[in-house]
């Protein structure tokens, strides 16, 4: 009611400068807060060829009965955000806490919320996940080049995306499922996104309104690792000299820690020894 205070939550992103597209979201909930319960979808397999069959999951936190479960499935529009699609299940929702989708063909991503009572009753919405399908899709295809799946930051990778689409974006999950498109950390040119020094490790994939590639996990190192050299006796911190390919090398200047040592993969190729003083 608006008589008790309200608590809103706002915030804005430029996740595609280029497109000058602003995202806001607000969220509004008055009274009960904290009382709202949020549903948590889980998928499995994460990773998926095509036809398998994917369970979807979905759970209320915190837990209590008599919920009907809502099935969404995400719809790209414009660069970075998504339309959301209700399943069959329909409107009604589901008795059932889980959901099979049979024959998933490609990368798609899903939401749930429950609902109970009447006037129904809703729970806060799931986070967006999603299915990464590993195999093949001629409609939608990703292509890594050079074609492996560990790469350095300071090479460019060509991330291709080929099908029925003129107009691809190539879209990133980090390992906190947080989104992004290829202007973050590289730059399209057609329908291919080269990276730049700014591209880490997560799961790549293609998109347009009507297509989903095959995803791609993708590991990219720095450039510079941190070598520790390691007393045999750990409760005495003692400072150790460096050497690369038998010369001492000029130690990090981190006081507290010249037991350990970061170098430049440059530098690769190089053999390197540590000594106690
Ligand atoms: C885009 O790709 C084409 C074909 O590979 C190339 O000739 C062109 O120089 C590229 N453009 C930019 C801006 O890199
Ligand atoms: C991607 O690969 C890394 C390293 O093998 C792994 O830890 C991570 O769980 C994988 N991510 C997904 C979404 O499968």
């Amino acid at each position: 009611g608006w008589d008790t205070p309200c608590l809103v939550r706002w915030g804005f992103s430029f996740d595609d400068v280029s497109h000058f597209i602003l995202a806001l979201n607000i969220l509004l909930y008055c009274g009960h807060a904290q009382d709202v319960p949020q549903s948590v979808l889980t998928v499995s397999p994460s990773w998926t060829s095509p036809g398998d069959s994917v369970t979807l999951t979905c759970s209320v936190e915190p837990p209590s009965a008599g919920w009907r479960f809502f099935w969404y499935k995400a719809v790209p529009k414009g660069s970075i955000a998504y339309t959301y699609e209700l399943l069959a299940g329909g409107t009604t929702g589901t008795e059932q806490d889980s959901y099979i989708i049979h024959g998933q063909t490609h990368t798609a991503g899903y939401k749930c919320r429950a609902g109970r009572g009447d006037p129904v009753f809703y729970t806060q919405n799931s986070d967006l996940k999603f299915v990464w399908s590993g195999g093949v899709n001629p409609a939608a295809s990703l292509t890594v080049s050079p074609h492996r799946l560990q790469h350095f930051s300071t090479e460019s990778l060509s991330l291709i995306c080929e099908g029925n689409s003129a107009e691809w974006r190539v879209k990133k999950a980090d390992e906190d499922g947080k989104r992004s498109i290829c202007s973050k950390w590289g730059a399209m040119n057609g329908s291919t996104c080269n990276t730049d020094t700014r591209a880490s490790s997560g799961v790549y994939w293609c998109e347009s309104e009507t297509q989903s590639s095959n995803a791609a996990n993708i590991t990219i190192h720095r450039e510079s690792v941190t070598l520790h050299c390691r007393h045999g006796d750990q409760r005495k911190e003692k400072n150790a000299d460096f050497y690369k390919d038998k010369t001492l090398i000029e130690m990090d200047t981190n006081h507290q820690h010249t037991h350990e040592i970061t170098i430049s993969l440059m530098s690769d190729g190089s053999s390197y020894k540590c000594r106690f003083k």
